[in-house]
């Protein structure tokens, strides 16, 4: 049942370009807008949202801080994004104008689940976005996106988050459909680049071997670290996370601009650090505020391992190894710069002579608060 693969994280791993396809099927009509036919919360319900706030947790969180850059860049509405955990009590100030989105892979999460309950008490409309058919909190929201990454079985989550990452892009691309925003050209264009897509997580998964020889190479390193900005940040945030579960290292990741208030201490000779560069294009202040990062770290003897569009090549005097990623819009990123991590912490997990399906001290579905 592990198709072939020794383990059922890598086959799921190679399952994303079908996972994020499946999720994206039906969802945009030939004319280019989309249909969410599922979300039963009317676009009349939608237009007086005033805020929407995100809670899950993990990998899931994860997606819910990328969710936020592309809500209220295509929405205006603010959004908010909290740990499930933190959120019901610390009284958040919730009505009937907020709409609260819970991300669940299996649907069980019990702290995710706590915040809905609570969010619903307060009179908000929520939203699930969840991979697990008929499962408490679909069943407890008042609507739900499902995502259609198929059943995910390795406790680290890959297939899985790609698929949220793709329903958080939908609801914020309807939120912009429904409500009217300025950037109507803008999101027609991300449509389409967003039905593509899939092709170019496939096109990372066949580059993947230097990832994989490189991950083998650092099996007796301590300490990884990542780095991104903007949407970037949270990519590196679950590369820490993965390599947390897996490899049983110490990884963690920071904000790019922070780096200077604190985690450049951390630098010592030959440490690794992972960089998740933006697109040049875009947003390229960002872009060029990382490669002087890149440059600072590298003073001091980090070893960067650098993350970047196809064809930037700003990058190149100063990466120690370098990852191409298709270029992609500046929002979408996420979906082709989280392949490597994935196979990056798998690789390394396996080199340390753990076991990747089942890390140790992890479930699968935390039932319990
Ligand atoms: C990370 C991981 C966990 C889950 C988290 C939420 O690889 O698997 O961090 O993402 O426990 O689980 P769900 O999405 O089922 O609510």
């Amino acid at each position: 049942e592990k198709g072939g693969y020794d383990y059922f994280m890598l086959k799921e791993i190679a399952e994303q370009p079908k996972a994020v396809a499946d999720t994206l099927l039906g969802r945009i009509d030939p004319s280019g807008s989309l249909t969410l036919d599922e979300v039963r919360i009317s676009p009349s319900e939608l237009r007086e949202i005033d805020k929407v706030v995100i809670v899950a947790c993990g990998t899931a969180f994860h997606a819910g801080l990328i969710a936020k850059y592309a809500i209220e860049h295509w929405t205006r509405i603010p959004c908010e994004v909290e740990l499930a955990s933190e959120f019901r009590y610390r009284d958040p100030i919730l009505d009937g104008r907020s709409l609260v989105i819970a991300i669940s892979q299996s649907g069980e999460t019990m702290d995710t689940l706590m915040a809905l309950r609570h969010a619903r008490e307060q009179g908000s409309k929520v939203l699930a976005i969840c991979n697990t058919n008929g499962s408490t909190i679909p069943r407890e929201s008042d609507a739900v996106l499902y995502t259609h990454a198929g059943p995910e079985v390795a406790v680290a989550s890959t297939k899985a988050f790609l698929t949220q990452l793709v329903a958080c892009y939908l609801v914020a691309l309807y939120l912009g459909q429904v409500r009217g925003t300025k950037w109507g050209d803008e999101i027609q264009a991300v449509i389409k680049d967003l039905s593509r897509i899939s092709e170019e997580v496939e096109r990372v998964l066949e580059t993947m071997e230097p990832v994989r020889a490189l991950a083998r190479t650092l099996a007796a390193k301590n300490t990884v670290l990542f780095l991104g900005r903007h949407v970037g940040y949270p990519v590196a945030l679950e590369g820490a996370l993965k390599l947390k579960e897996l490899a049983y290292m110490h990884a963690e990741g920071f904000a790019a601009g922070e780096l200077k208030h604190g985690p450049i201490a951390l630098i010592e000779e030959d440490v690794p650090v992972v960089v998740v560069v933006p697109s040049p294009r875009g947003r390229s202040v960002i872009h060029d505020k990382i490669v002087s990062n890149i440059q600072e770290i590298r003073a001091r003897g980090a070893r960067t391992i650098v993350i970047a569009e196809e064809g930037d090549e700003t990058v190149v005097p100063y990466a120690d190894h370098l990852i191409r990623i298709p270029a992609t819009p500046t929002l979408l990123q996420p979906l082709v710069a989280t392949v490597p991590l994935q196979v990056f912490a798998c690789e390394l997990a396996t080199a340390r002579g753990n076991e990747v399906d089942q890390p140790r001290n992890l479930a699968k579905s935390v039932t319990v608060e």
